[in-house]
């Protein structure tokens, strides 16, 4: 075997720039349509072959963080580590560590992700050769949004999330996070959807229009986002650190994913750092990120080939 017996990757968070629920799916998943954009808030993954059976993992993160871990036995990791077994694709024994900085339960994806670079991470090492094609179908048995983060960028996702379009993406875009330290669980902000009365929600043609346009302005007046009113009802002060968000500067704002996180786009750098300030208080924690082009990086061993 000619892999590298140890990887670091970087994996990034996601925020959605658009997601319409277009209904309740008999399998009770929802059938959706939204827009991925990748984002440069990461965690770091180190996975390392070892002669152990099976895979142990294990969480840390720095003071920043400020919320709970995932846990040892229920993680995205050890379920990747489990469907890639049922599929035959079988590991001796594997160690990952997982810095964390994207919360758990934020609607930025970070475990998702996290799921995806351990797949990406084992078939370097492992020399499996997969195409992005068997790679997708990996990750889309491990959760909806973790084959978005095989590729990154900015895609259109429908079905579940796992049917990808690659959309134009706007490079330099930069964006304010409003994170809270209380997660919430992504099952339950779609169980509290179920339980509304029905909108009329906009199509996302002109946001892709806005997007092939590289218009930031027009983009930012777009937002849309079906799960933010489940969230609301969930936890009814997004509405006002929402709000917040538009009243210290930025350009827009919206609910990612399931929340609780709260993204604005800001006009640049400078004005990312004047509305990071004025919104301190109305979150845990905000940080000021940039466009990531992709999700899985490795920063450290060979590059993923053909990828
Ligand atoms: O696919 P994944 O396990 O990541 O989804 C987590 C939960 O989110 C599901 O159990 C389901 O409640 C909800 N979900 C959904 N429709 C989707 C994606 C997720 O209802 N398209």
């Amino acid at each position: 075997m000619t892999a590298p017996p140890k990887l670091r990757l970087r994996t990034n968070a996601k925020i959605n720039l658009f997601l319409r629920i277009a209904s309740l799916r008999t399998d009770g998943y929802h059938e959706l349509e939204s827009v991925f954009h990748g984002i440069s808030l990461f965690d770091s993954l180190e996975v390392e072959l070892t002669d152990e059976p099976g895979l142990d993992v294990a969480f840390d993160a720095g003071p920043n963080y400020g919320t709970v871990l995932p846990t040892t036995d229920e993680n995205s990791l050890t379920q990747t580590f489990g469907v890639l077994r049922d599929m035959g694709l079988e590991v001796e024994g594997a160690r990952a560590v997982v810095f964390k900085s994207i919360p758990v339960g934020s609607g930025l994806g970070g475990g998702s992700a996290n799921a995806a670079g351990l797949i990406l991470g084992l078939n370097e090492m492992m020399d499996w050769g997969m195409s992005r094609g068997d790679l997708h179908d990996i990750a889309e048995r491990v959760g909806s949004d973790v084959p978005y983060f095989i590729s990154g960028g900015t895609m259109l996702a429908l079905s579940r999330g796992e049917e990808l379009q690659r959309l134009p993406m706007l490079k330099g875009m930069t964006f304010v996070l409003g994170m809270s330290h209380r997660p919430l669980l992504t099952r339950d902000v779609y169980a509290a959807f179920d339980e509304l009365k029905p909108e009329v929600a906009p199509n996302s043609a002109p946001l892709i229009h806005a997007l092939g346009a590289g218009d930031v302005v027009e983009v930012a007046s777009l937002l849309y986002n079906d799960l933010e009113r489940a969230a609301l009802v969930l936890r009814p002060e997004l509405g006002a650190a929402k709000a917040a968000m538009v009243e210290a500067g930025a350009l827009g704002s919206g609910v990612s994913g399931s929340g609780p996180t709260v993204f604005g786009i800001a006009a640049d750098r400078s004005s990312a750092a004047s509305i990071a300030a004025r919104i301190e208080d109305a979150f845990d924690r905000v940080e000021v990120v940039e466009t990531a082009e992709a999700c899985v990086e490795i920063v450290e061993g060979t590059q993923p080939s053909g990828l």
